[in-house]
């Protein structure tokens, strides 16, 4: 593309696109990346800069960019039809995909509902839930029209999703639209909000769980839970147990698992999916990002028959879930996820991953050598570096000097995508980066943060210096 032209695309996305989850006054003065291309672990943007993809285009890349399978996969599948409905009529890949998914997926769930995004498919398993129980015969026991929901918890940015979601940056202007919920502190080890220091731990993280299903237990319909890691929180990674746990509470109380393993799943912790490190198995699943490749939106709930069959009605009115979505099930995306699929067993994508996982978490060590940085966690090929002003007390650098924003913007300098949570520098890059990349994306990150801490440890002692 000549400069010319980026130069008119480039004001074309400043004059029209809003963007998510950014500050646009902020936006409408800074520098832009407008994408134009990608390959690998690589994008390009319009005047051929080529930047290191260090967020997996926000958690989907699987594979890489422009793999040739799944460009194939989509363009055969172009040539058949690219959309027909699922209300009442099926597709041929959304069967084949559904019974790659159902074979893949922990326990029993043989049923898959397609959506489009992360949000969708956690709003539809929270309805099912909901129905499920509506369903029921009484029989004495008191309604449940309940969820369990965790502080510091994200599930996407419905209203649904929302009710459930414990991030009060995210949430707190929503809070009068949201349903009522039964809140569970969750595990931070890092900051327990339990106030237990290092070495101090009894487990309170699971008593709270134990009181909350106690009181609760029988009011509510279900449980949704990020298995093992917070994602959105900053990549906060649960004490060894704590899902095997939940699960027990769930089973004893009859209050459905919902496992929303919209970032986790498809490979990222490690295993397909980041039940099967506790060997949990949910009743609902909801599944997007990584489900294409990171190619479609496309996402699914999987159910098990138990759930499934609570929904059958003779009376159609009765036996019908009142949900769904135009593109629900749409055949060029489940065609890119079977390709996708195809390479996770053509490739062994999780057995060769493992030594990947391994060499991440030997340059996080590196990390630690900084002063700003309070923990570098790490669970698969995700892992989040948690920047604070003073290690020793563990105290957060103030909001205002968005230090882990300002690390990112150092390392786009550098030629590297990376996005904070707060003052959490995430890396996620594509499950397919090779040992170079990964090193560039540790080395770029180690740089970025050491400069911006820098910096605004600087701004911070001048400040204290000035005059009132
Ligand atoms: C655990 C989890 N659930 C749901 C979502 C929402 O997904 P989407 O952005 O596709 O709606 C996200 C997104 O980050 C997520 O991490």
């Amino acid at each position: 593309m000549d400069s010319k032209e980026a130069k008119r695309i480039e004001e074309l996305d400043k004059r029209h696109v809003w963007h998510p989850f950014t500050p646009m006054l902020e936006y409408e003065g800074m520098p832009q990346i407008v994408v134009e291309s990608g390959k690998g672990s690589w994008i390009t943007d319009v005047h051929g800069r080529r930047y290191l993809d260090g967020t997996a285009s926000l958690w989907v890349n699987v594979h890489g960019h422009c793999r040739k399978e799944i460009d194939d996969a989509v363009a055969a599948q172009l040539g058949r039809i690219a959309h027909s409905t699922l209300l009442g009529l099926g597709n041929v890949p959304s069967a084949l995909l559904a019974e790659k998914l159902s074979g893949i997926a922990p326990g029993r769930m043989r049923k898959v509902f397609y959506s489009d995004n992360g949000s969708t498919a956690a709003e539809v398993a929270l309805k099912m839930a909901f129905q499920f129980w509506k369903r029921r015969p009484a029989r004495g026991r008191k309604k449940r029209e309940l969820f369990f929901r965790f502080t510091n918890a994200y599930h996407g940015d419905t209203i649904g999703s929302v009710s459930v979601g414990g991030i009060d940056l995210f949430h707190a202007a929503f809070e009068p639209l949201t349903f009522r919920t039964v809140s569970v502190r969750a595990p931070y080890c890092y900051r327990c909000p339990f106030g237990k220091k290092d070495g101090q731990c009894g487990k309170e993280c699971f008593g709270e769980l134990d009181r909350a299903f106690g009181k609760w237990g029988d009011r509510c319909a279900a449980v949704i839970i990020e298995p093992v890691v917070q994602g959105a929180a900053g990549i906060v990674i649960q004490p060894s147990g704590y899902l095997k746990h939940l699960e027990g509470l769930a089973r004893k109380h009859g209050v459905l698992l919902i496992a929303d393993e919209v970032a986790t799943g498809f490979g990222r912790t490690g295993r397909m999916f980041a039940c099967e490190h506790e060997g949990v198995e949910p009743d609902l699943m909801a599944v997007a990002k990584g489900i294409t490749g990171g190619y479609l939106p496309l996402a699914a709930t999987l159910a098990t028959d138990e759930v499934y069959e609570g929904f059958l009605d003779s009376n159609p009115a009765e036996g019908t879930f009142f949900h769904g979505h135009t593109y629900t099930g749409n055949p060029l995306a489940c065609a890119a996820a079977i390709a996708s699929l195809e390479i996770f067993e053509k490739e062994k994508t999780i057995e060769m991953l493992q030594h990947r996982i391994n060499r991440l978490a030997r340059l996080l060590e590196k990390f630690r050598e900084l002063e700003c940085v309070g923990e570098a966690r790490q669970i698969g090929l995700m892992a989040g570096i948690e920047l604070v002003a003073d290690r020793e007390s563990r105290k957060p650098f103030p909001r205002e000097a968005r230090v882990g924003f300002k690390a990112a913007m150092e390392a786009r300098k550098l030629g590297v995508i990376v996005r904070p949570l707060g003052d959490v520098l995430v890396l996620m890059p594509p499950l397919s980066i090779s040992n170079t990349d990964l090193e560039l994306l540790a080395d770029v990150s180690y740089r970025a943060i050491e400069t911006a801490c820098r910096k605004v440890m600087k701004a911070g002692s001048k400040a204290q210096r000035s005059p009132p």
